[in-house]
């Protein structure tokens, strides 16, 4: 089994929904470096449950404690460990569910995995509150890729069910602009119509007793050409790596994706050329800024998909793990109709982590 992740710097992650806290250890971060307090708190504030009426009214704080590697705003540059307290656990919600496999989720394969041993409220260590942790640690890396790099990283909704935003073009933005019209929004996506009805599916998922996915899209700007160490290493795995950690992906792309399969060579092809500053540049981003697992310096951008909550209200069928016999589940306890807007800053640290590993000195 393995909670720990990276190499130069190790993350190492910790906690179960409903234990004391959960939490990690980055070890490995460069001494002197300044942590934006306010910065973390604002990156958590943008995962946290229990802001609006697309997700769970579980209330949490999600306020972190730094235990060590920190001494005067500074980082020591010995292991960093935080933890995040779990507050609003209210474990009697989920007692019922004990025995009863709640389809889509962990509940089964989590039981098989750890011989029933497994803390099973709330999901454990299968929570989506298990990604506070990788959103505070993302939050340093963002902030170190920016300060030394001029790195930005950004994301947006492209799809909630059926309903899609307009298309970014990332070769012809300014990222402030961008920001802008994103920056804030619970549902952040270019086009206000999109937004507005993006709400309306989570909503009617909601009354329906279901729940909707969609798809995240991320965007790297001024990534320096030549990260990524292939074969294993290359930028796409060690993004992958990360990306499906994250409890309810089920889907990602770079580029175009999938979409390449459609094209002739001719037009898949990113054609490359000097501007006037003699800097490689190519027309088009069909590669999503990586080739042969190496950043060519153009955008790094990918998407991800997410599926729909698993915990639903509506009654399904399931298994009873205890008596062994096919059951019935009606979910009572607190979910998020839609997962998408709360992943966003979760699928953001992946990229500024994987970066970070490469840059850190
Ligand atoms: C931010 C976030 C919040 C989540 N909230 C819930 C939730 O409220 N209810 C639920 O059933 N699953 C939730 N999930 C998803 C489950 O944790 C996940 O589907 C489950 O562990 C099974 O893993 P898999 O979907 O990756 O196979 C959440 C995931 C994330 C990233």
């Amino acid at each position: 089994m393995s909670s720990n992740t990276g190499s130069k710097i190790k993350f190492s992650l910790f906690g179960e929904s409903h234990g004391v806290a959960i939490g990690g250890v980055i070890d490995g971060l460069p001494a002197g470096f300044e942590i934006d307090l306010e910065y973390i708190e604002k990156e958590m504030a943008r995962r946290k449950p229990g802001q609006d009426p697309y997700s769970t009214k579980r209330s949490e704080d999600d306020q972190v404690e730094i235990l060590s590697g920190y001494f005067n705003g500074k980082t020591t540059g010995t292991p960093l460990a935080f933890i995040i307290r779990n507050k609003d656990n209210r474990s009697k919600d989920y007692s019922s569910l004990k025995n009863l496999a709640r389809p889509g989720h962990a509940d089964y394969t989590g039981l098989i995995r750890y011989d029933g041993y497994n803390d099973y409220r709330g999901g454990g260590h299968f929570s989506g509150r298990i990604t506070a942790p990788l959103v505070f640690y993302g939050a340093i890396a963002k902030q170190y890729v920016f300060e030394n790099y001029g790195i930005r990283i950004f994301s947006k909704i492209d799809r909630i069910g059926e309903v899609e935003d307009a298309k970014m073009d990332y070769l012809d933005m300014d990222p402030d602009k961008f920001l802008q019209v994103i920056r804030d929004k619970k549902i952040p996506v270019l086009n206000q119509d999109a937004g507005e009805a993006m709400k309306k599916e989570i909503e009617a998922a909601r009354l329906d007793q279901d729940s909707v996915g969609g798809i995240i899209e991320c965007v790297g700007l001024n990534v320096p050409p030549g990260l990524g160490n292939p074969f294993f290493d290359s930028l796409e795995s060690s993004i992958a790596r990360l990306i499906f950690s994250v409890p309810a992906t089920k889907g990602l792309e770079f580029g175009t994706g999938f979409d390449l399969t459609r094209m002739r060579g001719s037009k898949a092809n990113d054609v490359m050329y000097y501007d006037d500053n003699m800097r490689m540049k190519t027309r088009t981003n069909n590669n999503g800024g990586i080739l042969g697992g190496i950043t060519n310096g153009m955008p790094v951008v990918f998407r991800v998909g997410i599926k729909p909550t698993p915990s639903i209200s509506r009654e399904q069928e399931t298994i009873d793990m205890d008596k062994k016999e096919n059951a019935k589940l009606e979910i009572t306890g607190r979910h998020d109709p839609c997962i998408v807007p709360r992943a966003l800053p979760v699928i953001e640290s992946c990229l500024a982590i994987s970066l970070m590993e490469l840059l850190v000195v």
